[in-house]
């Protein structure tokens, strides 16, 4: 299939949108320095903190932020529990409410929940991170997936 071109001169920090690719969902988020600062703090409550499945990324984003750049991350989203759709959630509302979760993405089928570099937390049905696409910079405003 054909790469996906992306304009993410437009998300805002902490704010995502979804791009589509090979028919596929693809989320890129926007991280602010806070949210990245926080990501070791989650390690003692993940699955796979550091990235041990490397089918899950590609080898430039198995770093703790799962990406080339640390303020984007780029995700399918597609559940690797059962597919579905995980929903973005900037911060925990009362639905998502899990003590140790603090945003990321939500899954509505079956509650598997991922911090926001797409590690999943422990409890969650899924047990595998979120795959990251391959993916480059065309420049700094246009991402290009594939
Ligand atoms: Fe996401 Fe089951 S498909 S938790």
């Amino acid at each position: 299939g054909a790469p996906a071109k992306v304009d993410i001169s437009k998300i805002e920090p902490g704010a995502m949108l979804t791009a589509e690719w090979r028919g596929k969902p693809v989320y890129i988020a926007r991280r602010t320095q806070e949210q990245l600062d926080n990501l070791p703090n989650l390690n003692d409550n993940l699955k796979d903190p550091e990235n041990s499945v490397k089918e899950q990324q590609p080898a430039y984003a198995d770093n703790i932020y799962r990406s080339r750049k640390p303020e984007f991350i780029v995700l399918l989203g597609v559940c690797t529990h059962l597919g579905c759709a995980p929903k973005y959630f900037a911060e925990v509302k009362p639905e998502t409410f899990d003590a140790n979760w603090q945003g990321g993405w939500f899954c509505p089928c079956h509650g598997s929940r991922f911090d926001l570099s797409g590690r999943v937390f422990n409890g969650s049905p899924a047990a595998t991170n979120l795959i990251v696409p391959p993916y480059s910079f065309e420049d700094d405003n246009v991402l290009v997936i594939g």
